[in-house]
């Protein structure tokens, strides 16, 4: 089975070709390697693995990318509501304009289904446990980005099949690491600062670790007659935390990390979500949780894999061009 992955290089599509790759997957990689040019380069003596250099944006280009592909998944993006911030016409033209050329290039080259991530980001401020059915609520161009793709897909696709994945905040390691997001970048503030700075510690969000996400992403693509055309929250039930609980879990490890708590920060997003639906649909084992994580994170660290953690490579809103 071929799997297209666009944005195939990033934090997520790296370690998810890699898996698709040990689990006998054929992988067509496309990125336009935004933060790092060696990623790709890790695959290249697998004879199932084709990486492609190229921008999404570019219609000619993604219509030759469909030749043997069996699903499309979409991760490519401008990835998270500071990225977005600073590169807004951009982030309208990949996340929404170039999503919408590559749903309708897959419907006419009948490919099996498209698996479209989006974010649990979509549902902003939710007092109750959000569900695939609560009312959205993007606080960002980021997460409106990703509402009105989803809107598309689900509204105007026509025959294409598809899956709409609401991804859990991801951490873990990864070949394109990221220390942009909380659990990896609080890891890192307590091994290199000994201080964690907290905008709203009692906020909750769901999270997820690279391994488990790419697991179950794979997992619906090997299922897909069953998931097709449903929206999906991705995670686990427990992996609901408050931002404090990551702070404790990281001074857990590190005790002497001291926990300093900010009046202002601007990250007002606070929910809980439910993955009941996902769960009843496929049976999926959880390998990792915070607690696990932060600990091959601070080994990795402390091994000298990462030297220079805060290098601009790792930071989203520090791209190359
Ligand atoms: N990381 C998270 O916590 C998280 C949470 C929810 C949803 N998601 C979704 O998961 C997906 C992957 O996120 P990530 O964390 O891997 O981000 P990332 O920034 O590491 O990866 C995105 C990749 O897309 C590539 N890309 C961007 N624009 C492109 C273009 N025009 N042409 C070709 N390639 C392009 C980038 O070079 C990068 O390698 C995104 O769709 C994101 O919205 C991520």
């Amino acid at each position: 089975m071929k799997l297209l992955i666009t944005g195939g290089a990033g934090y997520v599509g790296s370690v998810l070709s890699n898996l698709a790759l040990q689990k006998g997957f054929q992988v067509k990689a496309v990125d336009w390697l935004w933060f790092n040019e060696q990623i790709p380069l890790q695959n290249y003596s697998n004879p199932n693995y084709e990486f492609i250099k190229g921008d999404i944006c570019d219609k000619n280009f993604t219509a030759t990318l469909f030749q043997g592909v069996d699903f499309v998944i979409h991760t490519a993006a401008v990835v998270g509501d500071p990225a977005s911030k600073l590169f807004p016409e951009l982030t309208t033209k990949i996340n929404y304009d170039a999503s919408l050329h590559l749903i309708e290039q897959a419907k006419q080259n009948q490919i099996k289904g498209f698996v479209f991530l989006s974010t649990c980001s979509n549902y902003g401020v939710a007092n109750d446990l959000a569900t695939e059915d609560t009312p959205l609520n993007p606080l960002s161009l980021y997460a409106s980005s990703k509402v009105d793709t989803e809107t598309y897909l689900m509204e105007k696709s026509g025959d294409l099949n598809w899956v709409i994945g609401r991804l859990s905040t991801v951490y873990g390691l990864s070949p394109r690491m990221r220390f942009d997001l909380t659990v990896n970048d609080f890891t890192l503030c307590g091994f290199k600062d000994k201080k964690i700075d907290i905008f709203l510690p009692e906020s909750y969000r769901p999270y997820i670790h690279t391994f488990d996400l790419s697991n179950i992403l794979l997992t619906l693509v090997n299922q897909f007659d069953k998931v097709k055309n449903n929206v999906f929250n991705i995670g686990f039930e427990g992996e609901n935390y408050q931002k404090i609980q990551i702070a404790n879990a990281v001074k857990a490890l590190m005790p002497e990390t001291a926990i300093n708590i900010l009046r202002e920060g601007g990250d007002k997003r606070d929910y809980q979500v439910s993955f009941a639906k996902l769960h009843r649909f496929i049976d999926v084992k959880q390998y990792f949780n915070v607690e696990k994580s932060v600990k091959e994170i601070h080994e990795a660290l402390s091994n000298g894999l990462i030297p220079h953690p805060e290098e601009k490579v790792y930071y989203n809103t520090s791209p190359r061009f």
